[in-house]
């Protein structure tokens, strides 16, 4: 854990130094070469520095002027690079910029170690420390950063947590932990669906061994109608009848990270009892071939009543969506609603691993959300929707299909989502297949799962939905 501590305080056999600034004391190696070769938020390292108490230092470069966004990444940096060592910070920043850098370098140290002999290294909490001058108000600024960080970490070890254990099953009892916290957790079972109608959603896990659940969680911080937030839960995506190639294929164990940013959200929330209303619901299906699987061609009833042609079985996130989303406008006629979905490669084509694709029907609500993510250093753009699209899905024997042609392959889905969106919700869709997991390190993450939104949304909703 990263605390915040006041200058003099037992710091223990400290044996890193970081320092964010360039103070005095560092003159020399500041005036160095390669430090003023250094771009603003890169590190230098070096051992054995005059006057300095500790087995090796690590400064940060600084920009002439250092904003929270700035010092977030600077902290990612320092926080992926340190791995366990004890470290002091030491800094002569103005306050209120120590909280974020904090929140960085929690966010920049997540390790998915859990099944690694060598030590399970990532299982304790390295002892971090930040010096300041008011470490009671730095630390009460860093317990809503700090309930984000927890909120992500939940995400990302969801989403990196392979399908073999985090089955449907699983995951629903790890959201069920949300109850101690306060959240009203309730998991719709295999019955329960049939009874309710959601066939379309019922047709995707049909093939496989693990049953499919709808898990409801309401976090009821406030009397308003809520927030609702839908996540796309496919604990394993083989593709089904209309089966994946091999290769990458195992990348499919990630195809639940709509739900799973979801649920960060709502343990976010929850960890900051947060005065805003905001139900969470995450559709958990596995999409597998078998002698029970839907085919190619089936026509499926969706809850909404519209039939929809399955031309292909892999794109099957949206019979998911399609059957959730009305739900939950039709129970909880919410005053907006944000769904999240690794719904598409093509999204990946179009903006890669760097922005998150997004469709709205409401711009108001959409510059809401984008300005939240801007401010939390999570990108993502905008992208159309319009008739002529929305025809490419027109079946000639059903109402709707499930795929369009080979071009505009995120926007067809998300036209796809928009017919099971009443026309007076104001709504966004979030393409997170490109985000949510990555080859690559991110910003704020390493290899793997990012949390990526757990953040922007927490803070979409503490602007603009919560009494405070
Ligand atoms: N889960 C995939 C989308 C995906 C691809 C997520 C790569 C993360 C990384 C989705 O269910 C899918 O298979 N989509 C198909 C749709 C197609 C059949 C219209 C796709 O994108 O190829
Ligand atoms: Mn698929
Ligand atoms: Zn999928």
């Amino acid at each position: 854990m990263v605390c915040l501590v006041a200058p003099g305080a037992d710091l223990g056999p400290i044996l890193t130094h970081i320092d964010v600034l360039t103070v005095r004391w560092l003159s020399h190696l500041i005036e160095s070469k390669k430090f003023s070769k250094l771009d603003p938020g890169e590190l230098m390292t070096t051992w054995g520095v005059r006057g300095v108490d500790a087995e090796r230092c690590t400064v940060v470069k600084l920009p002439d002027r250092a904003d929270a966004k700035f010092m977030r990444r600077a902290g990612a940096a320092v926080g992926k690079t340190l791995g366990d060592d004890p470290v002091l910070v030491e800094s002569t920043l103005g306050t209120g910029l120590r909280e974020h850098l904090a929140q960085g370098m929690a966010l920049g140290n997540y390790r998915f170690n859990r099944y690694k002999k060598e030590a399970n290294k990532g299982d304790k909490a390295p002892d971090w420390r930040i010096m300041t001058p008011s470490p009671k108000v730095a630390q009460r600024n860093f317990e809503a950063l700090g309930c984000a960080v927890e909120g992500t970490e939940f995400a990302r070890d969801l989403v990196n947590e392979p399908s073999n254990v985090l089955t449907t099953t699983e995951f629903a009892s790890r959201l069920l932990e949300l109850q101690e916290l306060g959240v009203e957790v309730e998991v719709l079972e295999e019955d329960d669906l049939e009874r309710i109608g959601m066939r379309a959603l019922l047709a995707v896990g049909q093939g496989s061994d693990s049953p499919s659940k709808v898990v409801v969680m309401n976090w009821k911080g406030s009397e308003s109608p809520p927030l609702a937030l839908i996540g796309k839960g496919v604990v394993f995506d083989t593709g089904g009848i209309s089966i994946k190639p091999a290769r990458g294929m195992e990348q499919m164990t990630m195809d639940m990270a709509g739900a799973a940013t979801v649920a960060g959200v709502m343990k976010t929330l929850a960890l900051g009892r947060t005065k805003a209303s905001v139900v969470g619901i995450v559709g958990l299906v596995e999409n597998m071939p078998s002698g029970r699987a839907q085919r190619p061609g089936d026509i499926v009833r969706s809850l909404k009543g519209d039939s929809i042609e399955v031309v292909n079985t892999d794109a099957e996130g949206r019979l998911v969506l399609a059957d959730v989303m009305w739900y939950c406008q039709r129970r909880f006629e919410p005053v907006g609603m944000i769904d999240l979905a690794t719904l598409t490669g093509a999204i990946i084509v179009s903006l890669g691993y760097e922005y998150c694709g997004a469709f709205s029907n409401d711009d108001k609500f959409y510059q809401r959300f984008q300005s939240a993510a801007e401010s939390e250093d999570e990108n993502v753009w905008r992208q159309p929707l319009s008739k002529s699209f929305d025809k490419i899905i027109d079946s000639t024997i059903a109402d709707v299909k499930n795929v369009g042609d080979r071009w505009a392959g995120a926007i067809t889905a998300a036209q796809f989502l928009k017919r099971f969106v009443k026309a007076d919700i104001p709504w966004i869709h979030l393409d997170i297949a490109g985000v949510a997991w990555t080859p690559k390190p991110s910003k704020f993450s390493p290899r793997g799962a990012s949390g990526w939104g757990v953040r922007a949304l927490t803070r979409l909703i503490n602007d603009h939905y919560s009494e405070r």
